[in-house]
């Protein structure tokens, strides 16, 4: 029976039988990693009262910390008063502070008066996480006297963010976690906490529908990611992409997205990759169907399909059906007022053209042919003069080439832009046809799939396109996040350009593989190869 629980994959079916045999549970645990533990604890999903304690209270002396606080996390579930001095011996003594506050907060859940004084004593705490999670509980009792005026004495807290909470719930300005917010909904005013110290800068290691759900709203520059693709890829089983249903992943993946859309600032954009999937020989189209709901869902805008064209796809040709080659980036944004810098996007290709490709004799022939032409000398100045403005454009890389065509030496152009070229041919005596070519930033990048030598992940994206795509969307020193960071290459992208990073990742094996890539790297090592 064991044996047969341990080989299984685990999902949703799994997850219900450990659920309903405790003895199943215990024994499985005690053969899985850290990782896989964790993803059993966020997945247990609604417990009642009655539901055997006893694995959960065995997890309480695990020496990982997430494994303790999950575990908290789903006692509390229980609403058992019973488990009232086991909540607060943690609260208490615990050496993580995560754990602590998870404690104080399941306190909090239990809404029994008798848990008044272990809250009101826990208001003493050193650490205001800790303060701020007893002051929640609290706050469901704030029409009793000794509550208020133990709240009271708040007001001169050393910490700002605590006396501003007091404040205000004293001077009548209500917080949703007294009114409608349910206790297992993050509250507002516990996002704002240092969540800087916890993700700036990390490698966080979770599931990203629960972890995103303590950033504050509005705090996020660019949120660029590609998640896991519906069935295509084995993560351990973990996460994201193991749903049997398109529907159902496009459902959860949604999810994700919408944290996503509330953690961007209102100038910051969203991008994500997907790629689809063929069932009976007929596409999916996976990411447009979730680009569809994203919309449809969220006060956003899509600006952009942005086509990979994969420089060396999987080499194998079918008989009956194309290689892809491409993959979307839909890039998303909250307002018409995002960041942009569009002379950043691919830039090395204009310092390329002004150095290698253009030489003194550009445009030579058509001063000549100007001077031989039978236009007016008023006519022959300007057209000198504009000559001359183009050839600077070509020389600063503003456009790839020009060509020129002077009345009387060459054939008449068909139409055009700018009031018809054969008008212009006409009146000015010659018409300038500007070809733009690689200056155009154009929808499609191009570039190989990269592999690196030694990883284990499955799916890396190109760190290119991933700082081309930062360099455009980003100023220097904003934040960047990627909820499915896998192998950190987000993460290593935001560090060369010298912005910040948070990058989460449900796989401990990934987290410290993305970790290592990101000490190997010196800030000034941003060079990249170049597909052009
Ligand atoms: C396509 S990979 C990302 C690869 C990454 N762009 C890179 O270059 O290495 C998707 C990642 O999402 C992770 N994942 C799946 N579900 C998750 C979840 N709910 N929360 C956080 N990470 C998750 C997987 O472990 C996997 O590493």
């Amino acid at each position: 029976m064991n044996r047969a629980i341990l080989s299984q994959k685990i999902n949703g079916e799994l997850i219900d039988r450990l659920k309903n045999d405790p003895e199943a549970f215990s024994s499985f645990i005690q053969n899985q990693n850290d990782g896989i533990i964790i993803y059993v604890l966020e997945k247990l999903g609604r417990l009642e009262n009655g539901y055997s304690k006893e694995p959960l209270l065995n997890l309480l002396n695990h020496v990982n910390e997430n494994v303790r606080a999950l575990s908290i996390k789903n006692l509390a579930k229980l609403g058992d008063i019973n488990l009232l001095s086991t909540f607060s011996k943690y609260a208490n003594t615990d050496e993580s502070t995560f754990v602590r506050r998870e404690a104080v907060s399941a306190i909090g859940r239990l809404r029994n008066e008798k848990a008044i004084p272990v809250l009101i004593d826990l208001l003493k705490d050193k650490d205001p996480k800790v303060v701020m999670q007893a002051i929640r509980g609290l706050l469901v009792f704030s029409y009793k006297e000794n509550v208020i005026s133990a709240l009271k004495k708040l007001l001169n807290h050393p910490s700002e963010l605590i006396r501003e909470v007091i404040n205000k719930e004293i001077n009548g300005v209500q917080y949703q976690s007294k009114s409608q917010q349910k206790h297992d909904e993050f509250p507002e005013f516990l996002r704002n906490m240092d969540w800087e110290q916890k993700f700036l800068n990390k490698i966080v290691c979770g599931d990203s529908l629960l972890l995103l759900q303590e950033i504050p709203d509005k705090s996020i520059h660019l949120v660029i990611t590609s998640p896991p693709y519906l069935q295509q890829r084995d993560y351990d089983g973990l996460g994201i992409g193991n749903e049997n249903k398109v529907e159902e992943y496009i459902d959860n993946l949604l999810k994700i997205f919408n944290e996503c859309v509330r953690i961007t600032k209102d100038d910051g954009s969203i991008v994500f990759n997907l790629g689809d999937k063929y069932e009976n020989g007929s596409l999916l189209m996976v990411p447009y169907k979730f680009a569809i709901e994203a919309i449809k869902t969220n006060p956003i805008k899509l600006v952009n399909i942005i086509t990979w064209v994969k420089l060396n796809p999987t080499p194998r040709q079918f008989k009956k059906r194309l290689v892809n080659s491409t993959e979307p980036f839909f890039h998303f944004v909250k307002s018409d007022t995002y960041y942009y810098d569009i002379d950043s996007f691919m830039n090395y290709k204009k310092s390329l053209r002004s150095k290698n490709n253009v030489g003194n004799k550009i445009g030579k022939s058509y001063f000549e042919l100007i001077e031989k032409s039978s236009l007016s000398e008023k006519e022959k100045q300007q057209a000198k003069k504009e000559l001359l403005e183009v050839i600077q454009e070509v020389k600063s890389g503003k456009i790839e080439s020009f060509r020129m065509k002077i009345r009387g030496m060459h054939s008449e152009p068909f139409g055009g832009q700018e009031g018809g070229r054969k008008i212009q041919l006409e009146k000015k005596g010659f018409t300038i046809i500007k070809i733009l070519g690689n200056g155009l930033k154009k929808d499609v990048i191009e570039c190989p799939v990269e592999t690196i030598k030694g990883t284990k992940h499955p799916a890396i994206y190109p760190e290119y396109i991933i700082q081309e795509l930062i360099k455009l969307l980003t100023r220097r020193d904003d934040i960047v996040l990627d909820p499915f960071v896998g192998s950190g290459t987000t993460a290593v992208a935001a560090k060369k350009l010298n912005r910040n990073y948070i990058g989460i990742d449900i796989n401990p094996s990934y987290c410290k593989y993305a970790e290592s890539r990101l000490k190997d790297i010196s800030k000034e090592n941003n060079l990249f190869e170049l597909f052009i």
